[in-house]
């Protein structure tokens, strides 16, 4: 009897266990938080929808903010599902230029650190690659289907895995680096590259080696894909036309397809293997809501959706103040930094009932999960798509599947920005 998988149909084994554990992650970066803080942040909403303070003071952590250069400004949190919807539309006096504040470059981080009207224009020329349809058919098609297959079946004949590490982990990063042009080894090489563009490990002669290879293999995709245009999301960029001057249409250069895709990838890799654990790990642990969903797969989206709702991966964002804005009956001064605290917002008790439970059977209420507004999230279809697959095939290939009670029991871990499970081993038999 095997108790873990060894190979893998990706060959990529071994640099899965340093890059995908949520905890060190966490501790690595500096914001690991300790427990489950939902209890404190639902206190902490409790008092007041909109409250001074950043959200780790207010809920007594140690002092760290993704935004380097925020905790020298005055900081403010919103709590309620009101206040922080209002925050993630308010785009016009709640900035998206967080990101930067350190002085660093803008544009590392395409569209996502960007405000109208060229937020606008650069989304409008990629959006149609990540519709609904578009997601449940070419990117199915020519990404998931096929790589999850792989995946799946390669568990097959195992008496028990741990589908953290041995899968979720793998459908992202594949998912969008072979949406590139990458495949195997090369695609993890360039993932752990493009996780260290970002790290906080390695100092800056780190992060510059890291961005050079990023630029560099993205480059040599471009230059083949102009050369031969194929199903691939570069060839896509390369056809897609912008016109972020207000003038005439044109096509996107070099460095604005190269940030565009790093972006792709930086949102897509992390985010959609978490949340794959976190709704993965919510069904093993209410075993009559996976029975339903083994009975009738029309509930997967449903449970997608809820484990959205009641742990997202990234319980909080950020924006800045650019005009005094009133939020909530609380007065953000111009300069200000705001933490959308869209974890406790979506733990609303005004707008759900029994919020902090998992059930895929409740109504569906819109959360903030992935986001609101001119930047929620642009690949959300594409995630759906690469859960909905996952789970559908675990649960074709094992129908017998369940927490394997002999192993570490699985919890919610990590920081407040990238939540995730600490490991899901289950029995396959
Ligand atoms: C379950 C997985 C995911 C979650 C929870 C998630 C969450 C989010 C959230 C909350 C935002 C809004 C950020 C803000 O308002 O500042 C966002 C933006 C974004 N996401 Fe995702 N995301 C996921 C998967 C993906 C995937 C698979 C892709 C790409 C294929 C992607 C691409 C993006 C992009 C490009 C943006 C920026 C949009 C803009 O600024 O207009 N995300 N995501």
């Amino acid at each position: 009897m095997d108790t873990v998988m060894t190979t893998s149909p990706t060959g990529d084994e071994e640099i899965y266990d340093t890059l995908y554990d949520v905890r060190k992650e966490a501790e690595d970066i500096g914001n690991y938080v300790e427990g489950d803080p939902y209890a404190a942040m639902n206190a902490r909403r409790a008092q007041a929808p909109v409250q001074r303070g950043f959200l780790r003071q207010l809920l007594d952590l140690p002092a760290y903010h993704r935004q380097a250069g925020a905790l020298d400004l005055p900081g403010y949190t919103a709590f309620t599902f009101a206040a922080c919807e209002q925050a993630f539309r308010d785009n016009a006096n709640l900035s998206n230029a967080v990101y930067h504040l350190d002085g660093s470059p803008p544009k590392t981080l395409g569209i996502l650190e960007m405000d109208n009207p060229e937020h606008f224009a650069y989304r409008q020329a990629v959006q149609s690659l990540f519709i609904r349809p578009k997601a449940q058919k070419w990117w199915r098609q020519n990404f998931i289907d096929a790589l999850v297959e792989d995946l799946v079946k390669s568990l097959e004949g195992r008496d028990r895995a741990e589908l953290n590490l041995q899968l979720f982990a793998r459908v992202p990063v594949h998912t969008i680096t072979r949406g590139v042009g990458l495949r195997g080894e090369d695609a993890l090489v360039f993932r752990n590259a493009l996780v260290g563009t970002n790290a906080s490990r390695g100092g800056l002669q780190f992060r510059m080696e890291s961005h050079a290879t990023v630029h560099r293999m993205l480059m040599e995709q471009i230059n083949k894909r102009r050369a031969e245009p194929g199903e691939d999301i570069l060839s896509w960029l390369i056809a897609a036309q912008i016109n972020p001057e207000g003038a005439e249409l044109r096509p996107m250069n070099d460095e604005e397809i190269i940030t565009f895709a790093r972006l792709i990838l930086l949102a897509g890799g992390g985010t959609t293997w978490r949340q794959l654990g976190i709704v993965f790990g919510a069904l093993l642990a209410n075993p009559d809501q996976l029975e339903a969903v083994k009975a009738d797969r029309k509930l997967i989206d449903p449970a997608i959706e809820e484990s959205l709702r009641w742990n997202p991966t990234n319980p909080l964002f950020s924006r800045i103040a650019v005009n005094d804005v009133e939020l909530a009956g609380t007065l953000i001064p111009k300069g200000a930094f705001l933490d959308i605290c869209l974890g406790a917002a979506n733990r609303d008790p005004e707008r759900w009932e029994n919020p902090d439970v998992f059930n895929l059977h409740r109504p569906f209420q819109q959360h903030l999960g992935t986001g609101i507004g001119a930047h929620m999230c642009l690949g959300r279809f594409v995630a759906q798509a690469e859960m909905n697959v996952t789970i559908n095939k675990l649960l074709d290939y094992f129908p017998n599947i369940r927490t394997d009670p002999d192993a570490p029991a699985s919890y919610i871990t990590g920081g407040l920005e990238q939540r995730g499970v600490s490991s899901l081993h289950v029995l396959l038999q």
